[in-house]
C-alpha cells in the first residue's frame, strides 16, 4: 500500500488552504507518482545514524555554516530512496569520516562538485541543462545562478507529476520580485484556483532549457501552444495580427499598467538571429561607449558610425535592427491582467508622441544570452538610419516620418470607407432616383 505524503510541506494557513485544497486533490488522483516507502538499506541507516540530527553542521574554510543534517523520513519518502548515499557521495573516507574533521573550501565549491555527480544517473537532464542561461552563468564564474541543487533537494525530492504549491516553485527563491507579480496576475492566480492547467515558471520558460526571456520568440510560441486561437481572434480587430505579434511582445498589450519601450535588437540580417557576443570577448558595451558623445543615449549619428564600426570588426556580418516594443522590466512582463483590461486602443501606439516610443534601447545579447542595452535617442527612430537599417520599423503615427501616417489613413480608409461610400453614393444618387421614380409614377403604362 502507497501512502500519501503530505507532511513535508509547511503548515499552512487559512489563506493556503485553497492551494492545499488543490494539491491534495491531485497528490490524491495522482498517488502512483509518489516514490514507494521503502526500507533503507543497512549503509544508508549508518549514515543517518549521525546525519538525522537537528542542528548538525560544520564551517567551510570561508566561515559559513553548512548544514549536515538530513531527515531519515524525508529521505525514506523522495524519489531518491532506492539510491545510496554512496551513489552521490563516493569520495567519503569511511575509516576517517566523522571522526575527524574534514574541509570543505565553501557552500558553493561544495555544492558544484556534488551536483557534477548527477549525470551519472540523469544524463539527458544535465546535457540539456547545459545549454541554458543559469548553466553559461556558472561556466562563466557566478555564484548565484541556479545549479541542480537549488532547484531540487536531492534528500527530499518528490515526483514532478505533483502539482506544485505555487509558494514553493523553486525559482521563487532568487526571483523573488517576478515571483511576486506573477502569484498575483492573472496566470498565478488562475494556478491556485484550477491548477495545473496555468502555466507555472517552467511552464512559459521550460526547466531545462531556460534561455534568456527576451531572446528569440520560444516564450512567445509556448504562450501560442495555449491559447492556440489567439492569432485567429486578435485579427478580427487587429490589422496584421501576425505583425503586431512580431513587433509588439505580448505583455505590451496584456500587462495594461506596465512601462513600455522600443527595443533595437542587433540581428543577423542573413539568418534573422539576434547576434550574440563572444564569450570573453566584450565588444558592444566598449564600442557603444566609443561611439556616445557626450550626452547619454546614441544620437543618429552616432548610431551610424556604430553600426558602421560594428560591421567592420564582424567582417563580412551584416548587422540590422530589428526594433520591438517591450515592457520594461522582467517584473511588469508578470503582470498579465484578464483580457477585458488589454490595450485595445490604437492610439496608444499609433499617434504623435506616442508614449512607448519616447525610450529606445539598443541591444546585443550577451555571452549568456541576456541582454547588454545602451540607450539610444528617441529621435533616431525616424532618421534616415533608421529607415536603412530597421527595415522600416516604425509604428505609424509615432514618428516623425510623416509619410507612413498616410498608411494608416489608407488602412483604416479601407475598413471605415466603406460604409461613407455608400451613405455618400446614396446622396448623390438621391435626388436622380427620386426625379426617375416620379417620371415613372407619372407613366401611363
Ligand atoms: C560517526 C558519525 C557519522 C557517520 C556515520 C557519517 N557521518 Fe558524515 N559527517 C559527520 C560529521 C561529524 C561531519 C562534519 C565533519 C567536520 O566537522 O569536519 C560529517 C560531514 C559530512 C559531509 C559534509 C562534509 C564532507 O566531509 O564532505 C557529508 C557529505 C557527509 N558527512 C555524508 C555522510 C555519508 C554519506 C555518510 C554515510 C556513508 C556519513 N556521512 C556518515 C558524522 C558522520
Ligand atoms: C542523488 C544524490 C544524493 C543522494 C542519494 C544523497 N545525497 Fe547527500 N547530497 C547530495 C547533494 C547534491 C548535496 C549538496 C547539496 C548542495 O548543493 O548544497 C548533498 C549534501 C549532503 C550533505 C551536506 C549537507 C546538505 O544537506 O547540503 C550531507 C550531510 C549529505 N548530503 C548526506 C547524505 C546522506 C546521509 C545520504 C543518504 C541517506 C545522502 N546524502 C544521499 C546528493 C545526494
Ligand atoms: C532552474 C531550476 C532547475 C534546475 C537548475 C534544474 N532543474 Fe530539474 N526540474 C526543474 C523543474 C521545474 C522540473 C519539473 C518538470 C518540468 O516542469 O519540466 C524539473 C524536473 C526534473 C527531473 C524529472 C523530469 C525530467 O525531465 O526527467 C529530473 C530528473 C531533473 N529535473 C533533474 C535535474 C538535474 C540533474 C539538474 C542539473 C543538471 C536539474 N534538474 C536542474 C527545475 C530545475
Ligand atoms: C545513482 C543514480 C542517481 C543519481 C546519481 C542521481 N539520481 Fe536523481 N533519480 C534517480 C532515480 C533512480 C530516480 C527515480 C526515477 C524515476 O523513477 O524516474 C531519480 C529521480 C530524480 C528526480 C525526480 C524525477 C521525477 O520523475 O519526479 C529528480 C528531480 C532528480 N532525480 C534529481 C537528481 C539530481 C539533482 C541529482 C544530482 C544531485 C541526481 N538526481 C542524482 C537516480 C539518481
Ligand atoms: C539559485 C538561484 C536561482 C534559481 C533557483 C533560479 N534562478 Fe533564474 N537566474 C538566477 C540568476 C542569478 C540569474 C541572472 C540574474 C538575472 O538575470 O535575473 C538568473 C537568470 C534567469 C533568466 C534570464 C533572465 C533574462 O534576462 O532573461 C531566466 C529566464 C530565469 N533565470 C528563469 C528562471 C526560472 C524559470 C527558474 C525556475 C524554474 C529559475 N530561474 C530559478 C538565479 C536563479
Ligand atoms: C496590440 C495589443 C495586443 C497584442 C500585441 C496582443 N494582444 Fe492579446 N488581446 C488584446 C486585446 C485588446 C484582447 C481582448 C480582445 C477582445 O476584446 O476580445 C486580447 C485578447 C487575448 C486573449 C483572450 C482570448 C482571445 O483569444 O481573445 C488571449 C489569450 C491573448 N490575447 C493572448 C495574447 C498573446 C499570446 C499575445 C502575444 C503573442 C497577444 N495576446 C498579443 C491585445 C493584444
Ligand atoms: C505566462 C508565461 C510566463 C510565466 C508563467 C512566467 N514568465 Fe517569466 N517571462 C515571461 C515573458 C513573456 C517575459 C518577457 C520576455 C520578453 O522580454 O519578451 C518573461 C521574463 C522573465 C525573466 C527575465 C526578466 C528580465 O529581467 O528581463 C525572468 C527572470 C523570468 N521571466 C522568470 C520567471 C519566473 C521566476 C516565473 C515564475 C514565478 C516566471 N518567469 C513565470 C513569461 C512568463
Ligand atoms: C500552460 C498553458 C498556458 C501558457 C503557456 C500561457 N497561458 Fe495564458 N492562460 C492559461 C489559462 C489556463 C488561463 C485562464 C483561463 C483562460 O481564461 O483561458 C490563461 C489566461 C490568460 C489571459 C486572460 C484571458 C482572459 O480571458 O481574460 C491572457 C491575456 C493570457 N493568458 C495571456 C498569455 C500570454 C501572453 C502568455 C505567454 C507569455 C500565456 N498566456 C501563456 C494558460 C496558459
Ligand atoms: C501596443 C502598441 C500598438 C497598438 C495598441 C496597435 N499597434 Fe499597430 N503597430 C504597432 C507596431 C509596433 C507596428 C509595427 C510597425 C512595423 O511594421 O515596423 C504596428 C503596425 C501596424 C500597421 C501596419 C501593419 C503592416 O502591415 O505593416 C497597421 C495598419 C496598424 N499597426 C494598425 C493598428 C490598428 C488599427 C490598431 C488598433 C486596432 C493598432 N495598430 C494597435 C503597435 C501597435
Amino acid at each position: 500500500m502507497k501512502k500519501l505524503h503530505l507532511l513535508g510541506w509547511p503548515a499552512v494557513g487559512m489563506r493556503k488552504l485553497g492551494i492545499l485544497m488543490a494539491g491534495l486533490f491531485v497528490a490524491l488522483a495522482a498517488s502512483t507518482a509518489l516514490a514507494e516507502d521503502v526500507e533503507l538499506d543497512a549503509p544508508e541507516l549508518a549514515c543517518l545514524k549521525c546525519h538525522d540530527k537537528d542542528g548538525l553542521k560544520m564551517k567551510t574554510d570561508k566561515g559559513e555554516n553548512l548544514p549536515l543534517s538530513v531527515s531519515t523520513k524525508a529521505f525514506a519518502e523522495s524519489m531518491h530512496n532506492t539510491t545510496s548515499c554512496e551513489d552521490c557521495h563516493d569520495d567519503l573516507d569511511a575509516k576517517t569520516h566523522g571522526k575527524v574533521p574534514s574541509s570543505v573550501e565553501s557552500k558553493r565549491e561544495f555544492s558544484l562538485k556534488m551536483n557534477a555527480t548527477c549525470v551519472s544517473c540523469h544524463k539527458k537532464v544535465v546535457a540539456k541543462f547545459d545549454e541554458t542561461v543559469h548553466a553559461k552563468m556558472i561556466k562563466g564564474g557566478s555564484e548565484k545562478a541556479a545549479n541542480c541543487s537549488d532547484c531540487h533537494n536531492s534528500h527530499t525530492v518528490k515526483s514532478v507529476k505533483l502539482l506544485t504549491p505555487i509558494d514553493q516553485v523553486p525559482c521563487a527563491r532568487c526571483h523573488e520580485e517576478v515571483f511576486k507579480a506573477y502569484s498575483k496576475d492573472v496566470h498565478g492566480l488562475e494556478r491556485v484556483a484550477n491548477g495545473k492547467k496555468a502555466p507555472l515558471c517552467a511552464d512559459c520558460h521550460s526547466s531545462h532549457s531556460i534561455t534568456a526571456a527576451s531572446l528569440g520568440d520560444s516564450v512567445k510560441e509556448t504562450c501560442i501552444q495555449c491559447h492556440k486561437d489567439s492569432a485567429g481572434s486578435h485579427e478580427k480587430w487587429l490589422p496584421n495580427a501576425a505583425r503586431h505579434f512580431q513587433a509588439v511582445s505580448c505583455p505590451v498589450c496584456h500587462a495594461p499598467d506596465a512601462q513600455r519601450r522600443v527595443n533595437l535588437r542587433l540581428v543577423d540580417k542573413v539568418d534573422g538571429k539576434q547576434i550574440m557576443e563572444k564569450s570573453g570577448v566584450p565588444q558592444f558595451e566598449r564600442m557603444v561607449k566609443a561611439a556616445d558623445g557626450v550626452q547619454p543615449g546614441l544620437d543618429e549619428k552616432e548610431l551610424k558610425n556604430f553600426l558602421k564600426e560594428f560591421k567592420l570588426e564582424n567582417e563580412g556580418s551584416k548587422v540590422i535592427l530589428n526594433g520591438r516594443l517591450e515592457v520594461r522590466s522582467g517584473v511588469q512582463a508578470h503582470q498579465l491582467s484578464v483580457k477585458d483590461e488589454a490595450i485595445k486602443d490604437c492610439r496608444v501606439c499609433h499617434k504623435a508622441g506616442a508614449t512607448p516610443f519616447q525610450t529606445v534601447v539598443l541591444t546585443v545579447a550577451g555571452p549568456d544570452g541576456r541582454p547588454i542595452r545602451h540607450s539610444v535617442e528617441k529621435e533616431v527612430l525616424g532618421s534616415l538610419t533608421a529607415i536603412g537599417s530597421m527595415q522600416g520599423f516604425y509604428a505609424i503615427g509615432s514618428t516623425r516620418i510623416k509619410w507612413l501616417d498616410y498608411l494608416l489613413v489608407l488602412v483604416l480608409a479601407g475598413v471605415v470607407c466603406v460604409p461613407i461610400a455608400h451613405l455618400t453614393a446614396n446622396r448623390l444618387f438621391k435626388n436622380k432616383r427620386d426625379q426617375l421614380r416620379a417620371a415613372q409614377s407619372k407613366d401611363p403604362s
